[in-house]
């Protein structure tokens, strides 16, 4: 059976040119809940985080949770988890582990700044480098913010869903979901080719 790739086969922190991105310590989580127990934050996120205990045990036992920080201070959280690519069962084993889905919050005090776009960047980076064939991200249609985020990146708008969301205050939302493959990845300019 292969492995699957982790992010910590991958050496950090990682910088960019205002940012440093890196597995999140304990000590990180009063910072990260302060942002992502806000409402307005939270808003079209899978978690309105309450308990800052269970916020970390999630985070910091997953393996797929980076923090950006900015001058020391965190400005925000990344996702990266590996998943299996969709497979014929015959090639099942060939597609484990060649997939990842990418997630990012910046703190309300920090966005507008090409914050996100600076890091997602790096987080796709990363992910290529690790050696997934594929990153994916979904997101509310509504979502307008992280809709401009994948599109500066360069990720490509792969699928609308209407009305398949449930949103936690009971109605049906509409989704979408943005994709793109490691060939069409330039690691060092770190945008798409061509
Ligand atoms: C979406 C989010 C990550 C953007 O963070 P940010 O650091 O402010 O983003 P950037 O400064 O890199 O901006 C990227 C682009 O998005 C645009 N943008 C940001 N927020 C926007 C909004 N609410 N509506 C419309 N455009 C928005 C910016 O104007 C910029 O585009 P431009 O250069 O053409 O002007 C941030 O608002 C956030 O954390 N939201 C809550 C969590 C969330 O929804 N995460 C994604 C779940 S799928």
């Amino acid at each position: 059976m292969s492995m699957s790739p982790a992010l910590t086969d991958l050496v950090w922190p990682r910088r960019t040119e205002r940012l440093v991105l890196r597995p999140p310590v304990l000590d990180d989580m009063r910072a990260v809940h302060a942002y992502r127990s806000d409402p307005e934050t939270a808003r079209w996120l899978t978690t309105l985080e309450t308990d800052l205990e269970q916020m970390a045990s999630r985070l910091l036992d997953g393996a797929r949770t980076l923090v950006v920080e900015r001058d020391g201070e965190i400005v925000g959280d990344l996702m990266l988890a590996v998943k299996d690519a969709w497979s014929q069962r015959e090639v099942a084993d060939e597609a484990r582990g060649t997939m990842a889905e990418l997630g990012w919050v910046i703190a309300p005090a920090h966005r507008g700044r090409g914050y996100a776009v600076e890091a997602v960047r790096e987080l796709v980076t990363a992910a290529f480098e690790l050696g997934v064939r594929r990153v994916e991200a979904g997101c509310f249609a509504e979502n307008a913010g992280s809709r401009r985020v994948m599109e500066k990146v360069g990720l490509r708008q792969e699928g609308y869903y209407v009305r398949e969301s449930l949103h936690r205050d009971g109605t049906w939302r509409d989704g979408m979901s943005f994709g793109l493959l490691a060939d069409e990845w330039d690691l060092e300019a770190r945008r798409p080719r061509g």
